[in-house]
């Protein structure tokens, strides 16, 4: 058998796109103001927050070992510096819940909402969060460690260099390749439209306006970087048994010919530049949706006759075996944290993970330290600016009821969880 009896099947969510109502956070902030660039607000999501129970109990009958979800910092620690015991007691009975059904959780603690208190201080951009960040992290743990392996700090820890890698080059501007989708798109949204309205939602000044997610300075990838470490030596005093890593977008970069220093340095930005950082963890959180064509002038967009998928990213679940052979040179144990597709049509998504897993079974036979991995998403959920029009979901939500609706490809990957094995 390829896949060795500890791997870790699961599927993942993140609060502020299942629990609803996340009101002390940035993102509540801006989806809601006047004139938002959000395409809804995120208003109730998918109830998680009250039925993480039945969802949990729903894996469970579906065949999986493991679910990877947050915890949310705006909800820990509402104002700064107060920590709100109910919000810990509800994620206790989160893990309770975990523990009861057999299933393991891997916990994030920032998933990139951040309270709104923050956002005065000058965000991710602002010296003392990594401070701020590991003294929540160690709140949390010392509460709930017991009931916590598996902790990834920061999801998408280099979303800072992802976006600026995607920012349209000189030659885009000038007419010569198409705007880069998705995020890319947002952030120049935000730039420019958003800035000074998200300013005033939050109660700060456009210079202080540094979300997690649209944060690319240089000052706010050291933030990031530096919120981590300080977040993973507070963890380890308080919960030493604790597994901690980070997570990272990593992309295919597959390079036109010529372009092949260009695509090294992306990579290398992406990821090598987190690895003194990462020094210390017990494993790395791969992330992968796609490859990316990288030609002399950076990102590509994906072939005119390429399958795209809702977000406009290439259907490409080969690229998920591209990044672990490129990310096992740092010699830290893999695990898969986030995999999938926004797709309409489910037989897409089974094949979608069939083919990803193929590619897993490949790493593992040639010795690659795979440990798991996480199908995006559990839920049909709030996919952030882009509201909830993407399906990203193993499970499907009726918003107005709130009814689960499971889907062919949840029953797929369940199946194999059961088996340990793709067929
Ligand atoms: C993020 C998720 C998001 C997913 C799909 C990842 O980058 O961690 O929050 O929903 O991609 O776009």
């Amino acid at each position: 058998m390829t896949f060795p009896d500890t791997f870790l099947w699961g599927t993942a969510t993140a609060a502020h796109q299942v629990e609803g109502n996340n009101i002390a956070s940035d993102f509540w902030a801006l989806e809601n103001m006047p004139g938002t660039f959000f395409a809804e607000p995120s208003g109730d999501a998918c109830d998680h927050y009250r039925l993480y129970r039945q969802d949990i109990a729903l894996l469970k009958e579906l065949g999986y070992s493991s679910y990877r979800f947050s915890i949310e910092w705006a909800r820990v620690e509402p104002e700064d510096g107060r920590f709100s015991a109910a919000a810990i007691a509800h994620y206790r009975d989160v893990l309770e819940t975990c523990q009861e059904f057999d299933i393991t959780p891997m916990v994030t603690l920032h998933h990139f909402s951040s309270p709104r208190w923050l956002l005065k201080l000058g965000g991710w951009e602002y010296e003392g969060t990594p401070e701020r960040f590991a003294a929540y992290c160690s709140t949390v743990m010392a509460e709930l460690g017991s009931l916590i392996p598996y902790v990834c700090t920061l999801n998408e820890a280099n979303i800072g260099p992802l976006i600026r890698s995607m920012q349209p080059t000189a030659a885009d501007e000038a007419g010569s390749a198409q705007a880069p989708v998705g995020v890319g798109d947002a952030m120049a949204d935000m730039l420019s439209t958003g800035l000074e309205a998200g300013a005033a939602a939050l109660g700060t000044t456009p210079d202080n306006m540094n979300v997690f997610l649209f944060t690319s300075s240089d000052a706010g990838i050291d933030v990031v970087k530096r919120a981590h470490a300080a977040a993973r030596r507070a963890i380890k005093d308080v919960s030493p048994t604790t597994q901690v890593g980070i997570t990272l977008a990593l992309s295919d970069y597959q390079p036109l010919p010529g372009a092949e220093e260009i695509a090294d340095r992306m990579w290398a930005d992406n990821f090598d530049a987190f690895l003194p950082a990462m020094e210390g963890d017990d494993f790395i959180g791969v992330q992968n949706y796609t490859r990316a064509s990288v030609s002399g002038e950076g990102h590509r967009p994906p072939a005119p006759d390429a399958e795209l998928t809702q977000m406009g990213y290439e259907f490409y679940p080969q690229a998920l075996e591209g990044v672990l052979r490129r990310a096992a040179v740092a010699g830290l144990p893999l695990i898969v944290t986030e995999n999938g597709v926004a797709a309409t049509d489910d037989t897409r998504r089974v094949e979608f993970i069939r083919i990803a897993l193929e590619g897993v079974e490949r790493c593992l036979a040639d010795g690659i330290d795979v440990r798991g991995y996480y199908y995006w998403s559990a839920l049909d959920n709030y996919e952030w600016m882009f509201g909830y029009e993407p399906t990203f979901g193993l499970i499907a939500v009726d918003r107005a009821t709130q009814r689960r609706e499971v889907k062919n490809s949840a029953r797929y990957l369940g199946d194999a969880a059961r088996r340990g094995a793709l067929r």
